[in-house]
C-alpha cells in the first residue's frame, strides 16, 4: 500500500473529471495508485473485476495514439464495460460542430468521455458542458493519465515515492513535464527540470506544483543544466523534443535541444540504481540513446503497461 491514511470515499469521486493532477487532492492521487496496484494484482492472478458492467466510454481523438487508445479500450472491457473510438475526422466535431453541442449530445448516450486534443481549454469546455466525467487523454499542456502510470512504475521499483528525486530533461514546456511537476508534487517527490532557455515550464503550472509541494514536502528546481538536474536522481525522465502539433519545429528543436540528450555520460550523475522512464513514442538517438532506453535502468515497457492499470483505477472511480 502506498497510502498511510484512510482511503478517499469512492462515492465522492463518481462523476469527477480527471483533467489535471492538480485538480485532485494529493491523498486522492495516492488512493488511485493504491487501487491501480490492487487492480493489477487481481488481473495478474486471473481475477475479474466487472465494476463498470454496462458502462460505455467514448474516446475522442484529435491526435494519434497507440498506448492511450488501446489501454483505455482494453481497460473498459476488463472492467465489464465497453468503449467507442471517436476519431475527430469521422465525427461532426471535425467539421465544425461545437464542443458544447458535442458534450451535450454524447452525454445522452455514454457514461464518460476520454479526450485527446490540442488546446487544453477544449477539454475544460467539454467538461463544463458534459453531464458525464471527462478524462484528459493528453492536451498540449497536460498528460495526467500517463503520469499516474509513471508514479505507479516508480513505486513498484522503489517501494516508496515521497522524498525520491526525479529529473526531467528536455522540453520543460510540454504536457509531460507539466503533469510530472504536478504528479511529483502530489506524492512528495522532488523534481528538477532541465531545459534550454525559453523552454521551461509554464508559470501557472509551476506555481500550482509549488503550492502542492509546500504541503507534501516536494522541492522543485528549474535549471538549464542537465547535469545539475540529474545529480543524485532516482528517476531520469525525458520526452520527445517536438511534441504532436510541433512537427514544423522538429529540425529547429533538434538543434536547440542538442545538449539535452539522456545518454550514458549524463546518467553517470544519477544514483547507481536510477530508473529511466519515457512515456513513448521515443526517438532513439534524439532525446535518448538506444543504450539508455534499451538498457538495464529502463522501465519504459512496465510504464506503458501501467497505463492500463492506472487508468482502470480512474475509470472505476469516476464512472
Ligand atoms: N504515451 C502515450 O500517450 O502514448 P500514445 O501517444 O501512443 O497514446
Ligand atoms: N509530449 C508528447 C507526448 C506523447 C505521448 C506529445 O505531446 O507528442
Amino acid at each position: 500500500m502506498i497510502s498511510q491514511h484512510t482511503q478517499t470515499n469512492p462515492s465522492q469521486l463518481k462523476g469527477k473529471d480527471f483533467i489535471t493532477l492538480s485538480d485532485w487532492q494529493p491523498d486522492a492521487i495516492v488512493d488511485l495508485l493504491d487501487q491501480a496496484q490492487a487492480l493489477k494484482q487481481q488481473q495478474k492472478n486471473g481475477g475479474t473485476h466487472p465494476y463498470l458492467q454496462g458502462k460505455m466510454l467514448g474516446m475522442i481523438f484529435e491526435k494519434s495514439s497507440t498506448r492511450t487508445r488501446v489501454s483505455f479500450e482494453v481497460g473498459m472491457k476488463q472492467l465489464g464495460g465497453d468503449a467507442i473510438f471517436l476519431s475527430s475526422n469521422d465525427i461532426q466535431l471535425g467539421r465544425g460542430e461545437s464542443i458544447e453541442d458535442t458534450a451535450k449530445v454524447l452525454s445522452r448516450y455514454i457514461d464518460g468521455i476520454m479526450v485527446r486534443t490540442y488546446a487544453h481549454e477544449s477539454v475544460e469546455t467539454l467538461a463544463k458542458h458534459a453531464d458525464v466525467p471527462i478524462i484528459n487523454g493528453l492536451t498540449d499542456e497536460h498528460h495526467p493519465t500517463q503520469v499516474l502510470a509513471d508514479l505507479l512504475t516508480i513505486y513498484e521499483q522503489k517501494g516508496s515515492l515521497a522524498g525520491l528525486k526525479m529529473a526531467f530533461i528536455g522540453d520543460g514546456h510540454n504536457n509531460m513535464c507539466h503533469s510530472l511537476l504536478e504528479g511529483a508534487a502530489s506524492v512528495g517527490m522532488h523534481i528538477s527540470v532541465a531545459s534550454p532557455k525559453g523552454f521551461g515550464p509554464q508559470d501557472d503550472i509551476l506555481n500550482n506544483a509549488r503550492n502542492i509541494g509546500q504541503a507534501t514536502g516536494s522541492q522543485i528546481a528549474i535549471t538549464e543544466s542537465p547535469q545539475a538536474a540529474v545529480e543524485q536522481a532516482d528517476v531520469v525522465v525525458t520526452d520527445v523534443f517536438a511534441s504532436m502539433g510541433q512537427e514544423a519545429e522538429q529540425a529547429e528543436r533538434l538543434k536547440t535541444f542538442a545538449n539535452y540528450q539522456v545518454n550514458e555520460a549524463l546518467c553517470q550523475h544519477a544514483n547507481d540504481d536510477y530508473m529511466f522512464l519515457h512515456c513513448l513514442p521515443a526517438h532513439r538517438g534524439e532525446e535518448v540513446t538506444t543504450e539508455i532506453i534499451d538498457g538495464a535502468h529502463s522501465f519504459v515497457f512496465d510504464e506503458a503497461e501501467n497505463r492500463l492499470h492506472a487508468q482502470k483505477a480512474i475509470l472505476k472511480n469516476v464512472m
